[in-house]
């Protein structure tokens, strides 16, 4: 799975086709969807492109894409994995995870009341794992995972069937996940990072932490590497072997991302990044553990 992919999550359709044929054109070798980003079918349109201008070949190419959470029903998982091929004009993904750990009713987009959800003793995840596992039999992907997720959740997959390849979680310097990724170096599973720059492109919630990207620690080491912060941040996820995909519709971002690849940390300064961490997530989950929710949001990461 190469390092370092193309992030897809709040990318404009308008804008994306473009920007997945630009990173394509620029080396990129990855790129995440999922389905609930509702923009797989421009993203498809920049595959083809770039495969039919013979920037990159289908080979190549690795495609992550991820379950929505009103289709964990197992009868469901099928024609979901076939909706996001057909959109991204794929026959086969790299890579499909389970995209949280938190059901929905069939058709369900975001929730608006109770009803609208289910709670996971009624679409278990052990459920819908197992029929993950077969579309890997039927070849519809060539890799299963989970996102969203830790530890107790992947241990317990693992309890009826394979354990997951991939988990993708938020990380960055002030979410580290050093308990997950000692987890996942010990079972042989990657961990993907995703907001490695903190999401600035997310919407702002009172008293968040500052953006990363103007971190003192960060910027300095910039500084002295003459590099750009974005690039310490994905050069900082590659350097504790996970894989990390920055999202970006800019194509000076989506090159100058890119260009981490080139960037490499001291020891020291990832010793000084360490410092960073204080298990602060961006993205805290609150949107689905309301007062309408059943599920609580001290508990979707386990
Ligand atoms: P844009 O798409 O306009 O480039 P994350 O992957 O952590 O969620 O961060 C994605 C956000 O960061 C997007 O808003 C994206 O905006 C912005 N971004 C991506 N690359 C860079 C960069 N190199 N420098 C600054 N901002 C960036």
């Amino acid at each position: 799975m190469p390092a370092l992919g193309l992030g897809t999550w709040l990318a404009d359709p308008g804008k994306v086709h473009q920007a997945a044929r630009h990173a394509l054109e620029a080396g990129y070798l990855h790129i995440d969807c999922a389905a609930i980003y509702g923009n797989e079918e421009e993203v498809g349109q920049g595959i083809a492109e770039a495969i039919e201008a013979g920037d990159i070949t289908r080979d190549e190419l690795f495609v992550t894409s991820k379950l929505w959470n009103d289709s964990h029903k197992p009868e469901h998982v099928r024609p979901a994995i076939e909706k996001t091929l057909d959109d991204l004009g794929l026959e086969q993904l790299d890579l499909y995870l389970i995209h949280w750990p938190i059901a929905f009713r069939h058709g369900v987009e975001f929730p608006q009341s109770r009803e609208d959800y289910l709670t996971l003793e009624e679409a278990p995840l052990e459920e819908t794992w197992k029929a993950m596992m077969e579309l890997k039999e039927a070849g519809l992907t060539k890799h299963i995972g989970v996102s969203n997720m830790g530890p107790e959740r992947l241990q317990a997959l693992a309890e009826v069937g394979e354990m997951p390849a991939v988990v993708q979680v938020e990380c960055h310097p002030h979410l580290q996940q050093r308990e997950l990724l000692d987890f996942c170096n010990e079972h042989d599973i990657l961990l993907t990072a995703y907001s490695p720059l903190g999401s600035p492109g997310r919407q702002h919630k009172a008293g968040d932490e500052p953006p990363l990207l103007d971190h003192p620690t960060i910027t300095s080491i910039a500084d002295e590497l003459d590099a750009t912060s974005a690039q310490v941040l994905i050069a900082w996820a590659m350097a504790r072997d996970t894989v990390v995909i920055p999202k970006s519709t800019n194509p000076g971002r989506i090159e100058e991302n890119f260009g981490a690849l080139d960037v490499e940390l001291t020891d020291e300064h990832m010793a000084e990044i360490a410092k960073l961490d204080k298990g602060y997530r961006y993205l805290d989950g609150e949107f689905f553990a309301d007062e309408k929710s059943p599920y609580e949001a001290s508990k979707i990461w386990v």
